[in-house]
């Protein structure tokens, strides 16, 4: 049987699969978890592993050749070994994960041997007084714990992930470049403070735009700039000159990469959501949970991502927590 290609409006190929595997999480980032907490689905409203399993096999026979595990905290998902391990089957190119590294020290070997590629680290500061005031926790000591056990198995190369808050971090920028000068197998990317869930009501003051932040680092580095490796990928690469490692930006509020995205993403309540910010959102549960059959489910797949456009249409307008749609 042959299954169609997923494509968005402009017939782009959408190759690229975000999944968010739970909402749960063991940080409270006051940028992401409302102060009343976070409202966790019900174990029967989230996509249960076999589910997860048919869905990407699916998605792989519609074109679909990188996935990403997100969060909330992926690992923080009851069975997470278990389910890399079956997607390693699929025949994925990469296997990504997104983490905050707090489980990370006891899950990075079993995360390597059930055949994840590699990581991405959301670490929004060095410091942890500061990493405590961010997160509401005590796991600095745990990511690094983390961040060593990942590179020492191969999770490789690993890109962390800064969320700039102006007033929060933003004084911490040249530290984390003057890190990836020094390691070659980290790359650092800073990422513009979106508008999203909690951070919802707060518009311009607390962003710190990449035009910003590259002024800055330029104040202290000589840096120079990359050519991507993947015209479709989010950031914007540079190199100290001399040093070992990259950094770059992520700028989804000041310079729009929408024209190249590939991605789709699913939450962790199983609805299809074509771009962060849209308001759009198609349930595949109904779909899994009836009687329907794999080619049924590729197209509805499909007539959803069909009508993902290319332009954002209203950067505030996503009302969802990030813990559920996992970045
Ligand atoms: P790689 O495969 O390693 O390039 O990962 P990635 O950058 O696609 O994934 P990661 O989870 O590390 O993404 C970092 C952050 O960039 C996300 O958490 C979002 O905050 C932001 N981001 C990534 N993709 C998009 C996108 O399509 N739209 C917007 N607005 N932000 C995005
Ligand atoms: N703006 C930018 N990035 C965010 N993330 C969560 N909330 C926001 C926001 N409002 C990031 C996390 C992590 C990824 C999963 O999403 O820091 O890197
Ligand atoms: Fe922080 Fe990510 Fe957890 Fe949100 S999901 S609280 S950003 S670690």
């Amino acid at each position: 049987m042959s299954f169609p290609k997923l494509c968005d409006a402009s017939g782009n190929p959408v190759t690229y699969l975000r999944l968010s595997v739970t909402d749960r999480c063991n940080l409270r980032c006051f940028y992401c978890v409302p102060e009343e907490g976070i409202c966790q689905s019900t174990q029967e409203e989230l996509l249960r592993t076999e589910e997860i399993i048919r869905l990407l096999q699916i998605a792989h026979l519609c074109g679909v050749n990188k996935v990403r595990l997100t969060g909330g905290e992926p690992l923080a998902r009851r069975g997470i070994g278990r389910m890399v391990r079956e997607i390693g089957k699929i025949g994925f190119r990469d296997i990504a994960m997104t983490t905050n590294g707090v489980l990370l020290h006891k899950f990075a070997p079993l995360l390597r041997e059930a055949g994840l590629h590699r990581i991405n680290l959301s670490l929004d500061s060095l410091r942890p007084d500061r990493f405590h005031t961010i997160t509401g926790r005590d796991y600095y000591d745990a990511v690094i714990k983390g961040l060593a056990a990942a590179r020492s198995v191969g999770l490789t190369p690993i890109k962390m992930n800064a969320v700039i808050v102006r007033g929060v971090n933003d004084d911490e920028i040249c530290d984390f470049v003057q890190m990836s000068a020094e390691q070659d197998d980290i790359e650092v990317r800073f990422i513009e403070y979106m508008p999203i869930g909690v951070g919802q009501g707060y518009r311009d003051e607390k962003l710190v735009s990449v035009a910003e932040m590259l002024g800055r680092v330029k104040e202290r580095y000589i840096v120079e700039a990359l050519t991507p490796d993947d015209p479709g990928a989010p950031a914007r690469m540079y190199r100290v000159v001399g040093g070992k490692g990259k950094f770059g930006f992520i700028s989804p509020m000041t310079q729009h990469f929408c024209n190249d995205c590939n991605r789709l993403r699913i939450t962790s309540d199983g609805k299809i959501k074509t771009c962060l910010f849209s308001r759009e959102e198609y349930d595949l549960l109904p779909w899994l949970r009836g009687k329907y059959g794999d080619r049924e489910i590729a197209d509805y797949l499909c007539q959803s991502v069909a009508r993902k456009a290319s332009e954002i249409d209203d950067k505030y307008s996503s009302s969802r927590n990030m813990t559920r749609i996992g970045g």
